[in-house]
């Protein structure tokens, strides 16, 4: 039994996620915690919305609502798409929740006494139209490096460069898109990232074990060499910046920056789930009390990796206080639609809510793990949806369980019937399950989810081709024994197939394991190549064939959506 803390990159508050959101962090990070809780470990699974900063400011504008409104909202529509595609996190908390004002400012305070924060007047980006210093996304401009036009002061979403907002070539103010533009004095907090550079880079030699998508960005960002980085911003919304607990004077219309406090809500949330009666916090958290025999994993796009293996572990690092750092970090290329971008700004893609509405979520759970973007993009298309769900789902998994259990609920009284003795295809079977078995479970471990998704389903396909050979169907009339035990270790496979689905699927798998009256104990992840596994159901135990599990999705449905989401090539 080991202790797993999982957090999964917070989505932005300014609205509803879409699919390559989902698959790109919670989804892959609510498999993970779910397979390790069916192993049987200690798993804390925490997500929350990340509040601040201009896109929160910038949605709320928008929505003509005040930003504490807009958020509150929002946070109730997140929380339950979240619920709809059964996101199991322990606590799903809020960025702008008091647990993380406090931890925010007291990092800061420790960093400061570290003699890791330095006060300087900067340069700022001024609008005169507009009145008002512009924060880094309320600037655009074209890139310095790769000449995108619409840069964003903070990053540019063509070639992921971080900027500065003085940096861009013709800025102008996405408040009022003037252009009238000047940079004026202004103080700024800078967190001395230089002189952590080589206590990090010791950090990440030795995390050998950290998946390769991770590790290479990591190593790119230090080897350009780390920079000073401004971590307050020019805002009304946000977390205020204090100096020995109070007010921090020239502060006054300033808040940190959005990414300063945001993977401060990992340790904000925890706290939150614990004051809301969750347990111990400081026992995830804090290496002096008992943190450090947890393994902590982080889920996120590969836009995150930066700011989680670079300024996160900076600032707590240099707290100089016990926290606990990241283990494993699993990153994700991109979902996109169609072989272009899914895009919160433009609506183009398919949305959680969406999704929701027009198909159960184990449909997309399982085909945006099936196809997820670990080696490189992968396209969302609604015609490989409609394949993968009606191949892998309704043909080969749904088949099977309806299969086997109507016909033992025609000819066995839907009870498990005994009688029959093991021959070469039960030992060919058992084979090919325990091997596949192992390689699902390696997979798991390894968060390798296409591999493992794969795996499942060559499960599934051993599991077709057995009953094909054993035909109880046939030999039902010229030897009952041998079909007794066709049916009876088709009927254990069922158990078992869902078992083993119910981390990319849970409520197929549920509805199969509730039919079959499996109970909640029974249905662990199974341990050892034990080949008693597939004749474990008690002889003559009684279930209910389960209806059918999934439909399958017609050509039609997928033409209305392409015409709807803006699909096709
Ligand atoms: O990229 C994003 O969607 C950010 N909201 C992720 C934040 S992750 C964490 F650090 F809080
Ligand atoms: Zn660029």
């Amino acid at each position: 039994m080991s202790r797993y803390l999982i957090t999964s990159a917070l989505p932005y508050i300014n609205g509803v996620k879409h699919l390559g959101n989902l698959a790109g962090s919670m989804l892959p990070a609510d498999v993970h915690a779910r397979f390790r809780r069916l192993q049987g470990h200690e798993v804390l699974f925490i997500c929350a919305t990340d509040e601040h900063g201009t896109p929160a400011e910038l949605a709320a504008a928008e929505a003509n609502q005040d930003v504490r409104a807009y958020c509150d909202a929002q946070y109730e529509i997140q929380r339950d798409a979240c619920a709809g595609f059964t996101l199991s996190f322990d606590h799903f908390g809020r960025s702008s929740n008091p647990p993380n004002h406090r931890l925010t400012q007291h990092f800061c305070e420790a960093l400061e006494k570290n003699g890791l924060i330095e006060e300087r007047v900067t340069k700022q980006v001024y609008s005169t139209d507009d009145k008002r210093f512009l924060p880094d996304r309320y600037v655009e401009g074209t890139c310095p490096h790769c000449a995108y036009e619409r840069a964003r002061g903070d990053q540019c979403d063509n070639c992921q460069r971080l900027l500065d907002p003085t940096d861009l070539i013709k800025p102008r103010s996405i408040i009022s898109g003037s252009e009238n533009i000047e940079v004026r004095d202004t103080a700024h907090l800078f967190l001395k990232q230089p002189q952590m550079q080589e206590r990090v880079r010791a950090w990440v030699d030795k995390a050998s074990e950290w998946p390769a998508l991770a590790r290479s960005i990591a190593y790119k960002w230090l080897d350009e060499g780390l920079i000073e980085r401004s971590i307050t911003r020019d805002l009304a919304w946000g977390i205020r910046v204090t100096k020995d607990g109070k007010p921090r004077r020239g502060f006054e219309n300033k808040v940190f920056y959005v990414w300063f406090d945001a993977p401060i809500e990992y340790i904000g949330a925890t706290v939150e789930w614990s004051e809301a009666g969750g347990g111990d916090w400081e026992r995830w958290w804090r290496t002096d009390k008992g943190a450090d025999d947890v393994i902590y994993i982080e889920f996120m796009g590969k836009d995150n990796v930066a700011f989680h293996t670079v300024s996160f572990p900076i600032t707590i690092m240099g707290s100089g206080e016990p926290w606990k750092l990241v283990d494993q970090l699993k990153a994700f290329n991109w979902v996109t639609w169609y072989g272009g971008k899914f895009s919160t700004r433009d609506k183009r893609g398919i949305f959680m809510d969406q999704a929701l509405a027009m198909l159960p979520s184990d449909y997309w759970r399982w085909y945006l793990m099936a196809n997820a973007p670990e080696s490189s993009d992968a396209a969302f298309t609604l015609e490989q949806f409609q394949q993968s769900v009606n191949s892998d789902l309704a043909n080969v998994f749904g088949n099977f369980v309806n299969r086997i259990t109507r016909f033992a609920a025609a000819k066995f009284e839907s009870k498990v019937p005994d009688g029959g003795v093991w021959g070469p295809a039960e030992e060919k079977l058992a084979a090919e399950f325990f091997q596949r078995l192992a390689a699902l479970t390696q997979f798991h471990e390894q968060m390798e989810f296409r591999k493992a998704a794969a795996e499942l389903r060559a499960l599934w396909v051993a599991g077709n081709e057995y009953l094909q050979v054993a035909a109880p169907w046939t030999a039902f009339k010229t030897d009952p024994a041998a079909a007794a035990l066709g049916v009876r270790t088709g009927l254990n496979l069922v158990v078992l197939f869902a078992i083993l689905a119910q981390p990319f699927i849970p409520d197929a798998a549920k509805t199969v394991l509730d039919a079959m009256g499996v109970p909640e104990t029974s249905r662990m992840w199974p341990l050892a190549s034990d080949k008693a596994l597939l004749d474990a159901l008690p002889h003559g135990f009684a279930f209910t064939p389960p209806d059918v599990l999934f439909k399958k999705i017609e050509d039609s449905e997928v033409a209305a959506w392409a015409e709807r989401f803006g699909g096709g090539p």
